[in-house]
């Protein structure tokens, strides 16, 4: 075998063992159930509250582009992550049922309306949905 062969047949052989794994890493990625993955259109994907952060009234997570809170009342709410000033990821205020960016102070409401510059655009809503301890969130 010459040294042609030897990468020829090499390289055919890391890309047969590399690409069921990159398919089975995409295919995790997309999930089975539809989801989506940092996109303001099209989003519909479904969390479990009953444990985590999203268990206790006041806590929040991030997933999928998406900042999730559960308000002191126990309402679920949800808004694009990404600060619209320089898309740094907000965080969520459950003191003042806000989101606040922690780069350079801007505020957004518990809709995602900007109530504090330095942002000038809102940051996108979505919708939100409890069914037992399953929390979908949808466009
Ligand atoms: S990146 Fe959020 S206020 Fe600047």
């Amino acid at each position: 075998m010459n040294r042609k062969e030897f990468f020829a047949r090499v390289g055919f052989g890391a890309a047969a063992v590399l690409l069921p794994a990159c398919v089975a890493g995409l295919a995790t990625s997309c999930s089975s159930d539809g989801t989506t993955s940092g996109t303001t259109t099209g989003v519909d994907f479904t969390v479990d509250v009953s444990s985590g952060t999203l268990a206790t009234n006041g806590g929040f997570m991030v997933l999928q582009g998406i900042v999730i809170a559960r308000t002191l009342v126990g309402d679920f709410i949800a808004v694009s992550a990404s600060c619209t000033h320089e898309g740094t990821s907000v965080n969520y205020n459950s003191g003042g049922n806000k989101f606040v960016c922690p780069n350079h102070g801007a505020q957004f409401s518990s809709t995602g309306t900007v109530t504090l510059g330095p942002a000038t655009r809102n940051l996108t809503k979505y919708n939100t949905s409890l069914s037992g301890s399953t929390l979908r969130i949808f466009s």
